[in-house]
């Protein structure tokens, strides 16, 4: 691989951290495509604290302030980004989120989708379909606290795998080698606990972190905003989240046509874990819902149903979380618009 450079698509919590991991490789170039920090990144850098790593402030070799100035930047310089690193929140009711990397794909560049969600890669490949596409869920757990500044509270944890359906086998080892490579970056970056799977058992890693998504996140948003371990400490809420669990992962068997493998982890072992985390974290859709920010409702919930549809199977506990939640955040918007038409 030559020198990589890498385009960080989303500057936040997971894109920062990763690009600031990235950036500590030898040969490793990295820019970053801003919104919301970018007068900050451009003044101060991104700062990453972390209770694992040395503190560091990245200066990005390009910060863009949106993809039209990148755009713009490529045809200027001639840049070709090795790797697009996406890590947006997937707000898909605000549009097909490929279209950010339109303009901005090289032939021989990797789309690296590193975001929470089912069927998020699928508008990338039908957008870029001669690029290899990359996807991968991190336990990685950050935030920013304010712009630019962000915080590595605990946990590195990355599966990575190429998406590859109906590849034919020159396509599909291209895009494994190009999954290895940035499993080997990673790996220089600092990250020990990268997991290199093949498309199949990729598909069934995003499956089972959507399950426990799927429970977690709306749970906590529909019962305002307990902890993690608060919500698998009760025992109602408990039978709620193995149930919701355990039905999106028989959907995922059925449809993925095989048992769960041997290497995820039983729905059992996930609520331990949870039970021990006495970190006082909530479910990052808590978080957003909160502030007052869309959630990413579509990609957790919404796909997974969809899924399961098209293969003539049901989710019942998640369709009535989903529908709730849907109405909530229709309801919440209509406030906020009714609220700042009367401001105006
Ligand atoms: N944070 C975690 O601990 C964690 C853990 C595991 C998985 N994840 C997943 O990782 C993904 C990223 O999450 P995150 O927590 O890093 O989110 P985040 O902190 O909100 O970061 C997302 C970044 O993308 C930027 N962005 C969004 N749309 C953009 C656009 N059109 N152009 C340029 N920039 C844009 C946002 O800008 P604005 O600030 O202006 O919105 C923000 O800086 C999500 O799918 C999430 O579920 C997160």
């Amino acid at each position: 691989m030559s020198s990589p450079h890498v385009l960080v698509v989303g500057a936040g919590a997971i894109g920062a951290f990763f690009a600031s991991r990235l950036a500590t490789v030898p040969g490793v170039t990295v820019s970053a495509i801003c919104r919301s920090n970018y007068k900050a990144v451009v003044a101060n850098g991104l700062r990453v604290t972390s209770p694992v790593f040395d503190e560091t402030v990245l200066r990005p070799a390009f910060t863009f302030c949106s993809p039209d100035e990148a755009r713009e930047s490529k045809q200027k310089h001639d840049t070709k980004w090795s790797h697009l690193l996406v890590a947006t929140k997937l707000i898909q009711e605000l549009g097909d989120p490929s279209a950010l990397l339109d303009g901005l794909v090289n032939e021989g560049s990797s789309i690296v989708l590193m975001q929470n969600g089912l069927g998020i890669e699928d508008p990338y490949k039908k957008r870029f379909p001669q690029a290899t596409i990359i996807s991968s869920t991190t336990r990685t757990s950050a935030i920013q606290n304010k712009p630019g500044h962000i915080k590595h509270n605990f946990l590195t944890r990355t599966t990575i795998g190429p998406f590859t359906p109906n590849a034919n086998e020159t396509t599909s080892d291209i895009a494994t080698q190009r999954t290895q490579e940035f499993a080997a970056l990673l790996h220089s970056a600092g990250i020990p606990d990268v997991d290199i799977l093949d498309h199949a058992g990729m598909q069934f890693a995003r499956w089972h972190k959507t399950a426990i998504n799927a429970a977690m996140n709306p749970t906590a948003v529909l019962a305002r905003g307990p902890t993690n371990r608060a919500m698998v400490l009760d025992e109602e809420l408990e039978i709620h989240l193995k149930a919701v669990m355990k039905e999106v992962l028989d959907v995922a068997c059925k449809i993925l046509g095989q048992p769960l493998p041997e290497w995820l982890p039983r729905i059992a072992d996930v609520i331990q874990g949870v039970k021990g985390d006495t970190s006082g974290s909530h479910p990052s859709m808590w978080v957003d819902w909160e502030a007052g920010r869309k959630v990413e409702l579509e990609a957790i919930l919404g796909n997974p149903l969809r899924q399961a549809r098209e293969h003539g199977l049901v989710l019942p506990r998640t369709q009535t979380i989903y529908a709730l939640l849907k109405k909530a955040q229709e309801v919440r918007e209509n406030q906020h618009s009714i609220e700042s038409k009367l401001q105006t």
